[in-house]
């Protein structure tokens, strides 16, 4: 008898392996060129929109390319601990039984937000307007982070919070039903805060409505556009108004999850930073609210080449060429700040090693990511030997002209992916190697970095 779909995908509850207890160094040495081709894992905010899209929507939803990292196996974990019925295949595809809008369970304990803050922060909006009660906590990074960037807007739309002193984690919040459709002029430029709301007022009656002065990642207006939600979208005065109509009903989708360009940055620096790379990075999302890095590189003079564009899953993609490059150093445009935020770490190694001075500046928002990323990156980088100016909102760097650093640490990663990948980045140029002090927080974002440096270094 032949067997049913079902049986035959032999779905099964997908766990990551639990992480070390203690922290894992590593020292990351002088690299060979970068060659061949390589693909990068899914985009994180989109797999994090997918399953919690998927979850609201009534039916299955199916996911090809889902980032497997720690932050997106918290999110999945809130949306079962809510209702939703989240299966891994063998073959990696992950399927979605939703429970629609406004049918979310009561969770039976606290969601475990692990590092990610936009786990916490768009739940947070999705719970808002559910008639639930829910607790959130997360590690120390994530505990520090603020939440009243949510609170605010969602506090006037009728849900009520108890949050640890200055608005973090632990928390405890209580949904509203039915929620107030407001209208909120975002104070900073944040996809999160913006998403938030958005998922709010999915099931909240009436129009709710976000006022962006600064446009930043446009994942979620295009994945509520896919599954179904009315969003109109209004450039008035030069801020975008977003519109979004409530008690919306979500049909399933099959998504496919482009390749995540803040992953790919990480090797993009590297093979411009190591003499003699050619690599070509297939696959990576290159949605103008998330491209910055590359305009930045190509003005430093770095040479990466798109071919074969195309589109995936809605968002614009294309495989990346890229081959070793003098870089000088140059003035970064504070506007284009939001479409590269988590890029910065990684540009300031690439600072560290052009010809002149970079500076940055606008960049007040990297404080308060999983670590304050410009007091990191300034000690890291001093430490490793390149020479780094710290200002209140920016850094400001002069370059070795090519030279390798000198290398050294250990450097403290604060339980910061990011710091982490852009110090060992540092690491492949540098004369005596950079000692990350915990490689664990890697894999909250890119879990086969490593393997994958290793491969492409070999
Ligand atoms: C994200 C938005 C950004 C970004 C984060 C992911 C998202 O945060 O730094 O890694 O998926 O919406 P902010 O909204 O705080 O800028």
């Amino acid at each position: 008898m032949a067997l049913s779909k079902a049986a035959s995908l032999r779905r099964h509850s997908f766990e990551s392996s639990p992480l070390p207890h203690t922290p894992t160094p590593r020292r990351f040495t002088a690299s060979a060129p970068l060659t061949g081709t390589m693909r990068v894992p899914g985009d994180k905010s989109i797999s994090h929109r997918s399953l919690m899209l998927g979850a609201l929507a009534v039916g299955k939803t199916t996911i090809r390319g889902l980032l497997e990292g720690e932050d997106v196996l918290a999110t999945a974990a809130a949306m079962r601990a809510m209702g939703a019925t989240i299966d891994r295949s063998e073959d990696g595809m992950w399927t979605v039984h939703g429970v629609g809008v406004g049918g979310l369970l009561q969770p039976g304990r606290a969601l475990d937000m692990g590092n990610s803050g936009t786990s916490t922060r768009l739940l947070m909006g999705v719970v808002a307007s559910h008639g639930i009660t829910a607790a959130f906590t997360g590690d120390a990074s994530l505990s520090r982070r603020p939440m009243g960037r949510v609170i605010d807007p969602l506090s006037q739309m009728g849900a009520s919070f108890t949050a640890s002193p200055g608005g973090t984690l632990p928390l405890m919040m209580q949904g509203s039903l039915p929620a107030v459709p407001i209208t909120y002029r975002l104070p900073v430029a944040s996809a999160q805060v913006k998403s938030a709301i958005l998922l709010a007022g999915l099931n909240t009656p009436g129009i709710t409505t976000v006022i962006e002065p600064v446009p930043t990642r446009d994942h979620s207006e295009r994945m509520l556009r896919g599954f179904g939600a009315t969003l109109d979208i209004e450039d008035i005065d030069g801020e975008r108004h977003i519109r979004i109509h409530g008690d919306a009903e979500l049909t399933p989708q099959d998504i496919v999850v482009p390749g995540d360009p803040s992953s790919a940055a990480f090797f993009i620096v590297a093979a411009l930073l190591v003499p003699g790379s050619d690599l070509v990075i297939e696959n990576v999302g290159l949605n103008p609210t998330r491209a910055g890095i590359v305009t930045v590189l190509r003005a430093m003079g770095g040479s990466i080449e798109e071919l074969n564009p195309r589109t995936v899953g809605g968002e614009p993609v294309a495989d990346l060429r890229v081959r070793h490059s003098a870089l000088t150093g140059i003035e970064v445009d504070p506007a284009l700040a939001p479409s590269m935020i988590d890029e910065f770490p990684v540009l300031f190694v690439a600072a560290a090693m052009a010809e002149g001075r970079t500076i940055t500046s606008g960049l007040e928002e990297l404080r308060v990511k999983e670590s304050d990323r410009l007091a990191a990156m300034a000690a890291a980088l001093a430490q490793a030997g390149a020479r780094i100016t710290e200002t209140e909102d920016g850094l400001i760097i002069d370059g070795t002209g090519g030279e390798p650093l000198e290398g050294g640490g250990p450097i403290t990663t604060h339980l910061d992916h990011r710091i982490a990948m852009s110090m060992a980045v540092a690491g492949l140029i540098s004369a005596k190697g950079v000692e990350v002090d915990d490689t664990r927080p890697i894999a909250t974002s890119f879990p086969t970095f490593e393997a994958l440096l290793a491969e492409r270094t070999l």
